[in-house]
């Protein structure tokens, strides 16, 4: 069976790519925020996965205005980036794995949720930062992208976002061989980039997101997405994708590492690592039972 080994969150912010390009990890500015993602590498070093499904909002790079999947999953042998004009070089190709892909397609259409599968999908900076402040020295061996739209309303709530998390994780929970699956969760937390909110940050909101998501992700999927963007900002709304992330790690979860910084270029920054909580053995009772039905 293939095993889930815990979940990361991240923000992506385009700043962060630049500050990588230019070698800036070590300087005074950089050096607190880069710092801060040495444990979390420690842990992914030791955790050993061979897949990161990584749930990410594209900002118009792949979908635009004109044809916008609300869940989109990508079923690609490789996934490229592409020139968004941030400036920021365009990274090597990341390998797909189709096949995991295609059974959590099926999966997830079968558990009633209408995704959009992507033969073909461009990533963008929500992918590639991340991959690189988690795996400095190269992305795991394969990758699965599943885009969640945040560009064009009307969104998916938090709710359904972390309903399609757990979905996510179920599949992956019942797929044969022994894959060891990271789940990442790209963006946030809290900002706004345009409008008469540009520059809009909130400390408490952000903080207590990272409290509840842990033990208690449930809290935060009872807010509208209207309710989030109030709270979070028109792009903290990427929170989203932390929901999903946490859905997917399963039912209760320990938190390994978290770090908040405000702020990295227009956004407050957070960074959380968790591991799903596990039980020892099953009780006997449980194991006398499952031998019973074994043998019917
Ligand atoms: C910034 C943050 C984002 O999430 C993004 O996608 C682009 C820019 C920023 O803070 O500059
Ligand atoms: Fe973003």
């Amino acid at each position: 069976m293939a095993m889930i080994v815990g979940g990361v969150g991240t923000s992506h912010v385009p700043a962060i790519g630049a500050a990588i390009a230019r070698e800036q990890q070590q300087s005074p500015q950089w050096k607190p925020f880069f710092d801060a993602y040495r444990p979390a590498q420690t842990w992914l070093e030791a955790a050993r996965p061979d897949v990161a499904v990584v749930f990410y909002n594209d900002h118009g790079l792949n979908f635009f205005l004109d044809a916008m999947p609300t869940f989109a999953v990508g079923a690609a042998a490789e996934y490229r980036n592409a020139d968004e004009g941030w400036g920021l070089p365009v990274t090597p190709p990341f390998a797909g794995d189709p096949d995991l892909s295609w059974r959590l397609i099926e999966a997830l259409v079968e558990d009633e949720f209408d995704i959009t599968s992507c033969q073909r999908m461009l990533v963008d900076h929500a992918f590639t930062i991340p991959m690189k402040l988690l795996w400095p020295k190269g992305p795991p061996a394969r990758v699965v992208p599943i885009a969640i739209n945040t560009v064009q309303h009307p969104l998916p709530s938090p709710a359904r976002c972390f309903g399609l998390g757990q979905a996510v994780g179920r599949a992956i929970e019942r797929l044969d061989g022994d894959d060891r699956v990271v789940f990442i969760g790209t963006g946030g937390l809290s900002h706004q980039l345009d409008g008469s909110r540009a520059g809009f940050i909130n400390r408490p909101f952000d903080q207590l997101c990272l409290e509840q998501i842990v033990e208690e992700p449930r809290c935060l999927t009872h807010y509208s997405v209207r309710e989030l963007v109030a709270l979070a900002g028109g792009q903290g709304v990427e929170l989203l994708m932390w929901l999903a992330m946490r859905g997917a790690v399963g039912d209760r979860a320990a938190r390994v590492h978290s770090h908040y910084q405000v702020p990295i270029s227009n956004t407050a920054a957070g960074l959380l690592v968790i591991e799903p909580e596990r039980f020892g053995e099953r009780p006997a009772s449980t194991s006398a039972e499952a031998a019973l039905i074994d043998q019917l």
